[in-house]
């Protein structure tokens, strides 16, 4: 596979790339695929946050309000203009498919009227590759633990772009989790942050949590048993007139879900004989997996690498990077690109 970050005129290979696939509007400008220009992003957390979760029609019509603001200020930012940009890198799925096409009808005009190369990026893939711009040594093949609000993946990277799912989640993602408890105490949007915070506080053997999948065979995860158990609690607790501690029920779930994420990891390292591993993705800024999973991977001799926060949850520069791998391998998509809300991480 070509890993040379030239083009063939030996000049450097700039990319201008677009996120819209959730809340987050977002555009970053990047120089051979590792190095950040700029990494704009608009974050529509408040407008959602009354709604307790993402209102998909609000949030296309937020990303078509600032999509144009954020491409601007991501060009200003990296003293780029128009021409200086190589090629274009968009996300066309998996997401929101409204939230999707802004980006997507965007990047397609700009590569249109500018007749740049369109590259079309799996935002799953964008994730991990957050990890490459971070960590400059980074090289296939590794362990990637793809964490989020819409994904929890174990992946084998075994090259750039090619990819073996050990496992996933059969139901809710993990971050989804984390929002769907903080919602049911009452704690506020996005859950996972608020949660880490009071996590800090409480007893995580408060309250025992099941562990789903951790003896099974093979390294699927199911978060939706934990779930109902917090929720079977939180009643329970609410019928007997008990008041909750909730730094006690947040360390206790948020243990719960670390053990199986962490032991999933560990377990695939060992069995296909990985010593890297790395993290991505918004869950991957909880405090609570880092420690445990730094704790476990000294233990074992692996080396553990995850992105800063801003680089886990939503953003463009990670999409410019997997987008960049793409382009010097010759991926290019014409106009006829469609945004796909279900895109798997080894299907495009
Ligand atoms: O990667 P991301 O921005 O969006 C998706 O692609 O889904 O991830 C957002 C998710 C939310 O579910 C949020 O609650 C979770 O990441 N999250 C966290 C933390 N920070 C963000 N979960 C646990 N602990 C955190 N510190
Ligand atoms: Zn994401």
């Amino acid at each position: 596979m070509n890993t040379e970050n030239k083009n063939k005129e030996n000049k450097d290979i700039i990319t201008l790339a677009i996120e819209s696939s959730c809340d987050e509007t977002a555009c970053s400008i990047l120089r051979n695929g590792r190095e950040v220009l700029s990494n704009i992003i608009s974050t529509q957390i408040e407008t959602h946050k009354k709604f307790g979760g993402v209102v998909p029609e609000v949030a296309s019509r937020k990303h078509i309000e600032n999509i144009d603001i954020v491409v601007q200020e991501a060009l200003d930012e990296s003293n780029m203009t128009f021409d200086d940009i190589t090629h274009i890198a968009v996300t066309y799925g998996p997401g929101l498919v409204g939230a999707l096409l802004v980006g997507l009808s965007y990047a397609k005009s700009l590569a249109f009227t500018l007749n740049k190369p369109l590259v079309g990026v799996n935002h799953i893939e964008g994730h991990l590759s957050a990890n490459y711009i971070e960590h400059k040594d980074l090289k296939p093949p590794f362990i990637t633990l793809i964490v989020s609000g819409g994904h929890t993946h174990l992946v084998e990277v075994k090259d750039y772009g090619e990819y073996e799912i050990l496992g996933k989640t059969k139901d809710d993602a993990s971050g989804e989790a984390f929002d769907k408890i903080a919602r049911a105490m009452g704690l506020g949007y996005p859950g996972g942050p608020i949660v880490d915070r009071l996590a800090k506080e409480g007893n995580p053997h408060a309250v025992e949590f099941p562990r789903a999948c951790l003896h099974e065979k093979g390294y699927d995860f199911s978060f939706s048993g934990i779930k109902s158990s917090v929720l079977n609690y939180l009643n329970s607790m609410k019928m007997k007139d008990i008041e909750i501690v909730p730094e006690d029920v947040c360390a206790s779930f948020q243990a719960a879900v670390v053990d199986v994420l962490t032991q999933k990891t560990i377990k695939a390292c060992k069995e296909k004989g990985y010593k890297t591993v790395t993290l991505s993705g918004g869950v991957a800024s909880n405090s609570g997996l880092r420690e445990k999973m730094s704790e476990l991977c000294a233990q074992e001799g692996i080396e553990l690498k995850y992105p800063p926060l801003i680089l886990c949850t939503d953003n463009a520069a990670m999409i410019g990077c997997a987008g960049y791998y793409r382009y010097i391998n010759g991926r290019r998509d014409g106009m006829e690109l469609n945004a796909i809300p279900n895109l798997k991480i080894n299907q495009g």
